[in-house]
């Protein structure tokens, strides 16, 4: 079974298809990085995966099931694009909350909150009220909520934005680490040489469509990093808007 799959998946906000027969798989175990320009459908991908929107037309499965029943998303971490925090929270009163949800509880909660926070460098904080922290420690409070749970499934939508360089290499050995421990990854991600590192296939999307998918051999040649074979396949996509062609 795939821990998620999007077969032949279109969505339409009005008249306009933020993804057009989009079809995707993740295997078991493995990580999938979901690439593409700004507005792409990368985010639009993983909220249909998690079932906060539902498809025009074709099928979602997380799990093996309907993304909307809670027990295809039970042992799935999420890592929004906008984490909206409660500010007046504690960190750890947060974290408490995510664990809850997750099923976590007395002295497993305890030491599940903890666990994250050391391994997301927030024991110091855990004090903090959310609203406080900055840019790079809410990101990590973030990883730590998806995280809490131990998931089968991580789905990681831009997990790198607002760290900095350690920050953004703990956050790649966490992934990395998910990963080897069984868990299967979804990482959206414009950082390209991240996405090399930690994913074992991609699927590029531009303006809805998956202009190619498959194992990192198959997507960038021999003389290629990521990023060149990145330009190739979405530049040498034809653009759906005909204005575009007409200069108009
Ligand atoms: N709730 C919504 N209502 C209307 N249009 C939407 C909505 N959500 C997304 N869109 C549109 O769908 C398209 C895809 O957006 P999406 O956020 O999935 O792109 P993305 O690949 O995640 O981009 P980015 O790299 O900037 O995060 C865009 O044209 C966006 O404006
Ligand atoms: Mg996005």
């Amino acid at each position: 079974m795939l821990a998620l799959e999007l077969a032949v998946v279109s969505k339409y906000f009005g008249e306009r298809a933020a993804l057009s027969r989009v079809s995707l798989g993740l295997k078991p175990g493995s990580a999938l990085g979901l690439l593409g320009p700004n507005g792409a459908g990368k985010t639009t991908a993983l909220r249909l995966i998690l079932g906060h929107t539902e498809p025009s037309e074709g099928s979602v499965k997380l799990q093996g099931g309907d993304p909307v029943r809670s027990e295809s998303r039970r042992g799935v971490g999420y890592l929004p694009e906008r984490l909206v925090l409660p500010a007046h929270r504690s960190v750890r009163s947060f974290l408490r909350l995510h664990g809850g949800l997750a099923g976590l509880r007395g002295s497993e909660l305890d030491q599940a909150v903890a666990a994250v926070a050391e391994q997301t460098g927030i024991s110091g904080r855990l004090a903090d009220r959310l609203g406080t922290l900055s840019k790079g420690l809410t990101q990590r409070v973030g990883f730590a909520q998806a995280f809490i749970g131990r998931p089968r499934v991580l789905l990681l939508d831009e997990p790198s934005s607002g760290l900095d360089p350690m920050g953004m290499r703990d956050a790649r050995d966490w992934i990395v680490q998910a990963k080897e421990s069984g868990c299967s990854v979804l990482v959206s991600s414009h950082l390209l040489s991240e996405v090399e590192r930690i994913c074992d296939s991609v699927a590029i999307l531009d303006e809805g469509h998956v202009v190619a998918a498959g194992s990192m051999a198959e997507i960038v040649r021999p003389d290629e990093e990521l990023e060149d074979a990145f330009v190739r396949l979405v530049s040498s996509h034809t653009p759906s808007f005909p204005e575009i062609l007409d200069g108009g």
